[in-house]
């Protein structure tokens, strides 16, 4: 299947090298790109530059004279949101002129707030984030944006425009695949568990909204039992272990994202019921812990690629901090991996 999606696309996200966890300096490498100073026009602007520098402190630019670019993710305690950082700092060397500072919120909205405002004191000329929930981080985004310093939303949106890029796959169209596919390997007809992902962040909305849209059409498939779980495999067991109690008999689960799907997975394998029903999960990662293994293993029946943007991130601040105008929206693509094409999803020397 051809991946999907509108806008700019990214199809597949790239195998994370590096797993920088923290607060981690990117000082660059090889391979950028040309810049637009180069030869004398450079020389002369690197002396400006350094001259500049002494004044420079406290009024936008960091000490070594690169773009502070602030990236506040909202947890890292799933391996996808591991992939999207470890993807941020390998793009990153070859952007030497930006230093990126690293926050992980820890799921925690306030932390998420504090995070931004202690970017602010560090005063960064552009901030990436990735909200945990759209409504308490609208206002902090809202006070960035406000004072003039761009910002990228990667993935999770916030409420309303104050922001100068939102860089992420349709979640709806994601869900409305999901809804198509299991339709079909129902034959229309089914008990299906759907496990959602924490209400206040958008793509659970929306890949809710989307499944259910597409199955509107087929009334003999019944959503049985629809528990949140937060996007967290253990929470997702242990709502699973609920359902299994109270159905005999479950045709499918839909879990929102591929930890939750494995977690179901894993709730039923300890009941021996893991092979009356199918699994289909969303992130489709590669490595061997990935979704994508789990999808050739079997254990699910599909998964479908959500690209992290690290990289697109990084790039796309770049242009920003350059003057350069980029689109409001940038949509990545997605696709379905079943196993019929789970090898060529699979990328050897992954992210292990
Ligand atoms: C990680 C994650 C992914 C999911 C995305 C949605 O935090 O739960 O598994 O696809 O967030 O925002």
């Amino acid at each position: 299947m051809q991946p999907f999606g509108i806008g700019v696309g990214a199809g597949l996200a790239p195998a994370p090298s590096r797993r920088d966890i923290g607060r981690v300096r990117s000082f660059g490498g090889g391979g950028h790109k040309a810049r637009p100073y180069d030869g004398l026009g450079r020389a002369v602007c690197v002396t400006a530059f350094a001259l500049l520098s002494v004044f420079a402190f406290g009024c936008g630019k960091s000490r070594s004279g690169k773009h502070l670019v602030g990236f506040s993710q909202c947890n890292l305690g799933e391996p996808w949101r591991v992939s999207m950082n470890a993807q941020v700092a390998a793009r990153a060397k070859d952007f030497p002129d930006l230093e990126i500072a690293y926050a992980d919120a820890q799921q925690d909205n306030a932390k998420q707030v504090a995070d931004v405002e202690n970017f602010l004191r560090q005063k960064i000329d552009l901030l990436i984030i990735s909200p945990n929930e759209a409504k308490p981080l609208t206002p902090i985004v809202k006070r960035v944006f406000d004072q003039g310093i761009p910002v990228v939303i990667l993935d999770r949106a916030i409420e309303g425009d104050t922001y100068t890029t939102f860089i992420g796959a349709d979640n709806r169209l994601i869900g409305k695949a999901a809804g198509d596919y299991i339709a079909k390997v129902l034959n229309g007809k089914g008990d299906v568990v759907e496990i959602q992902g924490l209400p206040g962040s958008p793509p659970a909305r929306d890949r809710r909204d989307g499944f259910r849209e597409a199955i509107a059409a087929f009334p003999n498939i019944h959503v049985v039992h629809d528990p949140v779980a937060n996007w967290l495999r253990e929470e997702a067991m242990a709502q699973m272990e609920s359902a299994l109690a109270a159905h005999p008999h479950i045709d499918l689960v839909y879990a929102h994202n591929d930890p939750m799907a494995a977690g179901a997975y894993l709730a039923a394998k300890a009941k021996g019921r893991e092979n009356e029903m199918k699994f289909v999960g969303i992130d489709a990662l590669p490595g061997l812990d990935g979704g994508i293994q789990m999808v050739a293993d079997g254990r699910l029946a599909a998964t479908f690629v959500y690209p992290t943007g690290g990289k697109e991130a990084v790039e796309t601040a770049d242009r920003i901090l350059k003057g350069e105008k980029v689109p409001h929206k940038i949509v990545l693509q997605t696709a379905m991996v079943t196993k019929e094409n789970a090898a060529q999803f699979q990328q050897p020397a992954a992210a292990k």
